[in-house]
């Protein structure tokens, strides 16, 4: 059963910013394009490098090691290397806070 998991606070990322969150063992990126946020499984498909140490620009995130891009709102591989999609999860803004469904 899914279940919505409070994050960060939103206006503690940046605009075209990525933090990084832990919950039960697992990281996630938390994403803020103007006044939406994104949530994605926080290490690259290509190898276990945190996105939250990558470049996000418009809707899509370079990954830190080797410029693999995503789609963040789908989490759609953008070119070579990364071939494999990216897990994304529905994410919203509730009383400051973003909350993420797992
Ligand atoms: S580890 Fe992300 S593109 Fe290679």
């Amino acid at each position: 059963m899914s279940q919505w998991i409070e994050t960060v606070a939103f206006d503690d990322i940046d605009d075209e910013d990525v933090v990084r969150f832990d919950h039960a063992g697992k990281t996630f990126a938390i994403y803020r394009v103007e006044d939406t946020a994104y949530a994605s499984d926080g290490l690259c498909t290509h190898e276990n490098v945190h996105l939250c140490d990558g470049l996000v620009m418009d809707h899509v995130i370079e990954c830190p090691k080797h410029n693999g891009r995503f789609d963040i709102r789908n989490g759609r591989p953008l070119g070579a290397p990364v071939c494999v999609a990216l897990k994304t999860y529905p994410a919203k803004v509730e009383g400051g806070k973003v909350l993420i469904e797992l």
